[in-house]
């Protein structure tokens, strides 16, 4: 929890306290929509960028200089720390990630080792550190990391999916090795998680991108929910808000909510204030706008995003966010436009002296 009332926007929002104006950042704003990005990856591989600490925080800072983020968010990726668990991580141009040796039996995820962090992902560690040292107290720093059944699902297919197939099947006919699997993630997360915190990070998202893309409730409550709860409360004693990201789980919100995490992330598929109604309103949330508003043009961005504050209708605890990450067709002015407009429209003028 946190001590003293923290002074940046983002961390009163995450607090649930009144802020000068609605904070905002928008997930994976370090990508493939700005130029610089683009010229920083013709050089060098996604993962150099990841592993080398001075491309990273470069990366990390670039959507900070060009925009009026509240927040930064380091410049990595949920799969890396894979790849100290034994497999064999790609990016593939124009494909995406790919896992060369994937999990095919219980006995890969026996094989699969549980390093500390600072042997795997020294490079992010590396970085959050040199960005949080630049950025000081005015914009904190978001670390991250990829929740159990999302990470689980890319070790199993291999890559991404349209159906879970061979995870569900690996869920269904083999609990106890997917129990097996579920702890090595939680034990390598939240070891990661910790010392993200320790190298500088203000806050931590859990991105749980496909748990709610594969399971039914009842699938999830069973399969996932312990495991989600387990890593929240491991790290519960960190002095930093904890944010607990999903998509595609608006029919069972309150099963993903009771997992913990100080701030509830969601998609854009229940609109907020019904998300409020169902988990209360003394949770912070985060979200909603849908991505693809942001291909649109102003006068439609405008009106989905007035939708959202509209519904959040100035109570306190809401970050202003897409409901998932950007994607890289979006107009950088669009972007420019939406963060300066939910500032200009959400900004409550200093109390005291004269009216
Ligand atoms: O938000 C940020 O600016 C920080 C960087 C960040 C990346 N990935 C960089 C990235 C974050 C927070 C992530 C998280 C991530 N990665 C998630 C969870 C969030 C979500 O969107 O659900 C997931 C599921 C991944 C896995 C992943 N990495 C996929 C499916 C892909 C390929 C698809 C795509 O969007 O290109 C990646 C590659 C990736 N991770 C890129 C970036 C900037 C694109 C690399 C490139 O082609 O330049």
């Amino acid at each position: 929890m946190m001590n003293a009332a923290p002074a940046s926007r983002f961390l009163r929002a995450c607090a649930g306290l009144p802020v000068d104006a609605t904070p905002i950042w928008l997930m994976r704003q370090a990508g493939r929509y700005m130029r610089n990005y683009l010229d920083v990856r013709a050089k060098y591989s996604m993962l150099d960028c990841i592993h080398t600490p001075e491309l990273a925080a470069e990366l990390t800072l670039q959507p900070i200089k060009a925009f009026e983020m509240d927040a930064a968010i380091i410049f990595s990726d949920i799969l890396p720390p894979l790849m100290g668990m034994g497999l064999n991580l790609e990016f593939v141009k124009g494909e995406g990630p790919v896992l060369h040796n994937r999990l095919e039996r219980p006995y890969d995820i026996d094989r699969l080792a549980t390093p500390p962090a600072e042997q795997t992902m020294s490079g992010t560690l590396g970085a959050i550190k040199l960005v949080s040292a630049e950025l000081g107290h005015h914009t904190p720093l978001i670390g991250f990391a990829g929740a159990p059944f999302t990470l689980a699902s890319y070790a199993i297919e291999g890559g991404g999916s349209k159906t879970y197939q061979r995870t569900k099947t690996l869920m269904y006919n083999e609990p106890t090795a997917w129990q097996r699997l579920m702890h090595k993630l939680v034990t390598v997360q939240a070891d990661y998680m910790r010392k993200q915190v320790q190298a500088g990070a203000a806050a931590l998202q859990l991105f749980d991108s496909w748990a709610g893309h594969a399971l039914g409730r009842l699938d999830y409550i069973h399969y996932v929910q312990p495991f989600n709860t387990q890593l929240f409360h491991m790290l519960a004693d960190l002095d930093v808000p904890l944010i607990n990201f999903s998509t595609g789980t608006s029919s069972y919100i309150e099963a993903v909510a009771q997992c913990g995490g100080t701030v509830l992330s969601v998609d854009w598929h229940m609109p907020i204030d019904e998300v409020w109604t169902r988990v209360g309103t003394d949770r912070p949330i985060q979200g909603n706008l849908d991505p693809i508003a942001l291909l649109s043009n102003w006068r439609e961005l405008k009106f989905r995003a007035d939708d959202v504050l509209d519904r959040i209708a100035g109570r306190p605890g809401h970050i202003f966010n897409l409901g998932h990450g950007i994607f890289k067709e979006t107009p950088v002015d669009n972007v420019k436009r939406l963060v300066d407009y939910v500032h200009e429209r959400t900004l409550t003028p200093p109390t005291g002296g004269w009216a």
